[in-house]
Parts: C-alpha cells; structure tokens; sequence
C-alpha cells in the first residue's frame, strides 16, 4: 500500500490529525528514539520525497501531519556525539553530559532498568536517561538549543501543522537531588524529570519555534501533577496538552520491576480517569490515550484474560467509547481501531523493544525465573502495539513483502482492515460511527466542546459519564465486567452502542462489556 493509500484509509476512518513517530535517519535502538540526523528520513521508510509527498497527500485530505520530536537525546551515532567523543576539546562535548568520574553510590537508574551513566574510551562518563545507545544533550548549553531550534523552524517549513514532544520533561537535570534506594540506584526522575529550570527553557523553545503561529503541541510530559497544569497547557503554557499516565501505567509501580504487577480496581481506574478530565477542563485541553507505542494493548490491560477470546470485539469497542467521549482529543493507536489484543512472545530473543530486553535482565538479576520474566514482558512489553499494521490476510498481513523486523501478531490472526471492512458490525466500523458521531453529528459541539462529570450509576464496574453544554447533554455507560448490572437511566435516544439496542427508551441493564452512548 502506498502513501496516498494510507491516507485514504485514514481518511475513511474519519482521522483529522497523523502523529508519526520518528522517521529519522536512526539506527532503531528504540525505534528510532534515538536519532542520529534530525534532516534524514531513514531508509527503511522512505525519502525525503516521500515525506513531502506524505504531507502533500495528507493536506489534501485535510489531514494534519504532526512529528515525533526527540529533544531529550540523540542517537549515540548522531555526529555530535561522534564527536563529542573523539575529542574531548570539541565544543560537541559541551552539547552532552560527561563527567571525568562517576560516584556509584550517586549512581542512578535510567527508565529503562539500567545504570544512566556509560564510560567511554577515553574513561570518561556521558549521562543517559534512557538507553545507553540515546546520550542525553545538554540544554544549559546556548549553542545546542540554537541548533535544536533551527531544525524545528526547518521542518515547520515543510509544512507540519505541530509536534509530539519526547520525554519533554527530562531536558533540565538538578544532580544535587540524590537519595539512597535499596539497591544503590535510584530512578532517574529523581533529579530529571519537571525540574526547578525547566520553564525558562520551555518558554524559549515555543519563543523561538512553534510560538511563531497556531500549532498543536502534545507533549510527553511525565512528572507534571495538577499543580503544574496551568504552566503547561494553561493560556500561556509550553504547550497545547499533555498525556497522563495515571491511568494508562495503572498495573505497574513507578520507576519499578515490571514484575511487580500492581493491582488496581474499577474503581481506581475511573477515580485517576475523572481526576485528570476534571483538572484539565478547569485549565485547558486534554489528549486521551489508552494506547500508544509505548503501551501493551488495552483490551489485555483492562480486561480479565479469561473473558477475552469471548469478549474481545465488545471489549475493544467498550474501550473506545469509553476513551472516545471523554473531553478532549482522543488518539487512536495503529490497530486500535481494529481491536487487536497483544501476542505471545516465547522468548527474550523475539522481543525488539530496548524497555522489555532491559526490564527482562532487572527481573532476571532481581531473582525472577525465565518464565516469570516472561510473563512480565508477556503483560507489559512495548511490542505488542508495535507490530505491523494487518491490512489483510496476505504474507505479513500486507504490511510489506520483505520479511518485518518482528513476528506479526501470533494470537489475533483473522484480524485486518480488509476483513473488517467488510464486517458490518467490526470493531473498525464502530470506530468510524464513533468518530463520525464525535466529529461530524449535531451533536459534535456537546461532544468536543462540553464539559465532562461522572455520573454515579452505584455499580462499581460501570463508568458513567454526561458531556454537557447548556441544556443539552449526552451520556456515555460502559460497563468494565461481565456481570449485567442494572442502571434504571432514561433515554430520550441511543445514539451509538456495541449490543443491539431496538427501541429503548429505559436502560435498565447494561450488559457484560456493553458500552452505550444516549441522549
Ligand atoms: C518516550 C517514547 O514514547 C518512548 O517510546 C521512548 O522509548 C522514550 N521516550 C525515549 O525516547
């Protein structure tokens, strides 16, 4: 499938705006996180035509395209870092972090379980927060953020209506902040994540690029609590929203194993869901996520395993319009809106993402066996999402015709946007009623534009919700179990729903998994 096809099935799906994770020239030790020239398409994907043409293609449609921008760190083999290392008199060194020697009891531990700090040749130390292969840059240094700054102008005139920014909150370092954990080490957000400083860096960067016009900025911005809203997405804040991940990282301990599985509730997860919509509709706008790249599949997440090979298509579309109707713009990862469910890795060796390899070895050297760390990456790793697109039931799902870099999905294999084009009742052709219902009904105003309070329904299992604006309201019941539960709610009209729905003019039950959007 080329480009233009891609953009007609976006299109069709009713997608208005293309997040793009990076496509920089890059060596692909976290899926091109780690880039190593900013102005180089890589060649896996394409050419620099066929980005402009993509962006072509895209504003025809009246698609916005938005970028993947990694600012945190490059890629170890990016020319900086070359030769930052090669001479330590270069000003490329000034533009990382080194240290002549390190104090291990100062020692910290980068996001992805492993030391932040790698010695080169020459015994020095440079400093990373995720993988070693990903040196972070050092933005107290003027000349860096100057050349940052131009290629960001560079690729705004390309004509990319806005960005996605990278582990954003990371750039300012506050090494004065450390504090002994069990094992010596200490999670990295510590003295990196949202720290005193950051906001004067923030302000220049928006300054200086995207404060120039109206683009859409999402950030990737762990670390900011409510307190902090207003400075990043309020009237004048660094960007136009953030991502949350009180809800999205709800099985797993901050900073932790990922064997440590978490266990959370219903109840939990709509307390975390209602804190963020209420604190950000106070402030400014949201961007709603249950899944990304850097997410297993939700369906396994939020769902009892159990239930999932009879549940999984009203599961996915439970989700989605849980997700869907909530205040603020809801971002559709690749194969969501088919409701694919994770694979099955038997092995380390078949797992790609640099996370799951480094979580893997902690648990193992933490005193988990094999199959315990395998069940970890099995519920946690990154890869499930990450696997390629099943556009049909051809070799390697239509993806490509050149064997992919991983094993396509090994569990939902009947799954693909031919097939469930074709179905009338899929989970792809829910989503298209959904974003129909959201972007182009009359009742797209309460949808986009109203505000959002919980509805209590009494039953632990249920998230209810109603959008409002003025007198006119819609309401949103999902039901996360498999027990039927009675609601006893009036509807003037159900508008969307994953069961049949005939005429019903009283919800008195919502059934398992049965999701159901009324007036
Ligand atoms: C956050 C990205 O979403 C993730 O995929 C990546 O591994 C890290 N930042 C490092 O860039």
């Amino acid at each position: 499938m080329g480009i233009a096809k891609k953009i007609s099935y976006l299109k069709s799906l009713g997608v208005n705006v293309l997040w793009i994770c990076p496509f920089y020239q890059s060596p692909m030790k976290d899926n091109g996180y780690d880039v190593s020239d900013y102005y180089a398409i890589d060649p896996q994907y394409g050419t620099m035509e066929d980005m402009d043409y993509l962006i072509q293609r895209a504003k025809a449609e009246n698609i916005k395209v938005i970028l993947d921008l990694v600012l945190n760190h490059t890629s170890d083999q990016h020319l900086w870092f070359k030769q930052a290392c090669a001479d330590k008199n270069s000003k490329y060194r000034d533009y990382y972090i080194f240290k002549d020697s390190i104090d291990n009891a100062a020692d910290l531990r980068n996001v992805f379980g492993g030391s932040t700090w790698t010695q080169i040749a020459d015994g020095s130390w440079y400093f990373h927060t995720f993988a070693e292969e990903q040196p972070d840059l050092n933005w107290d240094n003027p000349e860096l953020r100057q050349e940052i700054y131009k290629m960001i102008n560079w690729w705004i005139d390309k004509g990319i209506s806005g960005f996605r920014m990278d582990a954003i909150t990371y750039i300012k370092k506050n090494f004065d902040t450390i504090e002994s954990q069990s094992d010596g080490r200490i999670d990295v957000s510590k003295c990196c994540l949202n720290q005193p400083g950051i906001d004067e860096l923030l302000q220049e960067l928006k300054e200086q690029t995207y404060g120039r016009d109206e683009f859409f900025i999402v950030a990737e911005a762990p670390g900011v609590s409510e307190g902090d809203l207003e400075r990043y997405i309020g009237e004048n804040g660094h960007f136009s929203a953030i991502f949350d991940f009180s809800y999205t990282d709800i099985d797993i301990f901050p900073g932790g194993a990922w064997s440590d599985q978490r266990n959370w509730s219903i109840e939990e997860f709509k307390q975390k869901l209602f804190k963020n919509q209420y604190a950000v509709q106070k402030i400014g706008w949201a961007a709603n996520y249950l899944e990304n790249h850097d997410q297993p599949r939700s369906i396994n997440k939020y769902f009892s395993k159990d239930q999932l090979l009879s549940y999984h298509e009203k599961m996915a579309k439970a989700l989605g319009t849980l997700f869907f109707f909530l205040k603020g713009t809801p971002f559709i990862y690749q194969g969501e809106e088919l409701g694919i469910g994770n694979t099955i890795f038997r092995d380390i060796s078949e797992v790609d993402d640099v996370n799951s390899v480094g979580q893997y070895a902690r648990c193992i050297s933490e005193g988990c066996s094999h199959e315990a760390a395998m069940e970890a990456i099995n519920r946690r790793s990154r890869d499930h999402a990450r696997l390629p697109m099943q556009w049909n039931n051809e070799q390697y799902y239509g993806f490509s015709k050149e064997k992919p870099w991983i094993a396509c999905n090994q569990v939902y294999t009947d799954i693909s946007v031919e097939q469930e084009t074709k179905q009338a009742d899929s989970v792809l052709n829910y989503y298209k009623r959904m974003i129909h219902l959201r972007q182009r009904s009359e009742y797209s105003d309460i949808l986009i534009y109203g505000d959002i309070a919980e509805v209590d329904t009494s039953n632990e299992n249920v998230i209810c919700y109603r959008r409002f604006t003025g007198n006119k309201e819609i309401y949103v019941a999902v039901n996360m179990g498999e027990q039927s539960c009675s609601l006893n709610l009036e509807a003037n009209e159900i508008l969307l729903g994953n069961y049949e729905m005939g005429n019903r003019k009283m919800i008195q039950n919502i059934r398992a998994y049965e999701a159901i959007v009324w007036i």
